[in-house]
C-alpha cells in the first residue's frame, strides 16, 4: 500500500528507512532517495523503467550543500545564476568535486552532476529533515508525462513506492531549465522548461541549440535522446493548414484559438494555465482512449518556449 501523508516528518521517515517517495516541487512531481542511499537510488531506476545512462538531478536545500559536492570554486557567472535563481526552476550541470564518494548510478558516471534547488516549501523541508539532498527524476513511469498531481503519481506507483508526500497542483507543470556550466564561457541550453531563457539571458550568455528539439543530434543531455513527454495519442501541432479530421473523436489543447467541437477540450487562459495543464491533459486523454490530440501552437517565448519543446517531442519530433 502506497501511503499518501501531508506530513513531512512520516515522509522524511520513509527517506531515511531506505524506501523511496514522492515528493512534490515547483515543477512537477519527484521520486526521491538520499544522495548516499544506493540500493534505494537503484530503486528508482527499477521503479521507473528508467535506463540506467540517464542521470538524475541531486536537490538541496542549502547553498552549503554546494560546497562538497561540485568542485571549488564556481565561476562567478554561476554564481550569479544562483542567486539569481535558487530556490526555483533551473538545474545546473556542475564539475563533480572528485574527492567526493558518490555512487556512479546517480551521474551515470559522468564528471559532472545535474544540481538544484526547489521553490516549493514542503520538499525543502523534506530535505532538511532528511539532513541528505535527494536525487529526484520526475516521478512517472519512464516514457510517461510528468506529474503535476499526486493522482498522477498513484496511477503509475500504486503499491509500488512506500509513499507520497501530497501536496497542490504544480505550479508550472514542466520540469525545470537545464544549463549546462561545464565551460562558463560557453553556457549552453539542456532543456527548455519552467525558467523563461529570456530571464537566464539577462544574466548571462547563453548558447541555445536546436539540439534539445532534434533528436538526430548528439544529445548534450542523456536524457533528451528518449522519447518524452508522450501520451499514447499522437500529436499534432496545429498550423494554417491543418486538417482536423474526426473532431467528435479527437482533443484539442488551445489558448487563443478557442476551438470547441472536440471529444475533448482544454481552453488555457494564458501560457502558464497552458504549461500546467499540458501534461495533466495528455493523461486524461490516455485515459479516454483518445487517440489524436490537437494542440495549439504556443507563441515561441517564456513558458511557451518549454511547451513547444514539449510539444515537439511529444509529437515525435
Ligand atoms: O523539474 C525537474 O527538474 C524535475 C523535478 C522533480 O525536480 N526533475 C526532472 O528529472 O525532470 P528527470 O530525471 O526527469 O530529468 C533530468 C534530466 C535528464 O534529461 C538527464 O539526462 C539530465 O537531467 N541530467 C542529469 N544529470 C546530468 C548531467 N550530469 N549532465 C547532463 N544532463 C544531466
Ligand atoms: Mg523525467
Amino acid at each position: 500500500m502506497t501511503l499518501i501523508t501531508e506530513s513531512i516528518s512520516q515522509a522524511a521517515e520513509f527517506l531515511i528507512n531506505g524506501q523511496i517517495i514522492a515528493f512534490p516541487t515547483e515543477t512537477v512531481y519527484g521520486l526521491g532517495a538520499c544522495i548516499h542511499d544506493e540500493n534505494a537510488i537503484q530503486n528508482i531506476f527499477i521503479a521507473k523503467g528508467r535506463p540506467s545512462d540517464n542521470p538524475l538531478i541531486m536537490h538541496i536545500a542549502d547553498l552549503a550543500d554546494l560546497n562538497y559536492l561540485v568542485e571549488q570554486p564556481l565561476h562567478s557567472n554561476i554564481t550569479s545564476l544562483i542567486e539569481a535563481f535558487w530556490p526555483g526552476p533551473l538545474t545546473l550541470i556542475l564539475p563533480l568535486n572528485k574527492n567526493l564518494k558518490l555512487s556512479p548510478i546517480i551521474n551515470a558516471g559522468l564528471n559532472s552532476i545535474a544540481v538544484r534547488m526547489p521553490a516549493h516549501q514542503a520538499a525543502l523541508n523534506l530535505i532538511k529533515a532528511v539532513k541528505s539532498p535527494l536525487v529526484a527524476p520526475s516521478a512517472n513511469l519512464s516514457g510517461k508525462p510528468s506529474p503535476t498531481n499526486y493522482l498522477h503519481v498513484l496511477q503509475d506507483f500504486n503499491n509500488i513506492i512506500a509513499c507520497i508526500l501530497k501536496g497542490e497542483i504544480t505550479e508550472y507543470g514542466l520540469e525545470s531549465t537545464i544549463i549546462n556550466c561545464l565551460n562558463p564561457d560557453n553556457f549552453q541550453l539542456l532543456r527548455a522548461g519552467a525558467l523563461d531563457i529570456e530571464k537566464i539571458q539577462k544574466i548571462i550568455q547563453l548558447e541555445i541549440k536546436n539540439n534539445s528539439f532534434n533528436q538526430e543530434s548528439q544529445p548534450l543531455s542523456p536524457g533528451m535522446k528518449y522519447k518524452h513527454y508522450s501520451p499514447k495519442a499522437e500529436i499534432t501541432i496545429i498550423n494554417s493548414n491543418t486538417q482536423i479530421i474526426n473532431p467528435q473523436e479527437s482533443a484539442y489543447i488551445g489558448l487563443t484559438e478557442r476551438l470547441e467541437n472536440f471529444k475533448k477540450v482544454y481552453l488555457a487562459n494564458n501560457s502558464l494555465d497552458y504549461a500546467q495543464n499540458l501534461f495533466a491533459f495528455f493523461r486524461a486523454c490516455d485515459e479516454e482512449n483518445i487517440k489524436t490530440i490537437y494542440a495549439q501552437r504556443p507563441e515561441s517565448e517564456g513558458i511557451g518556449f518549454a511547451i513547444l519543446e514539449r510539444l515537439i517531442k511529444a509529437s515525435g519530433g
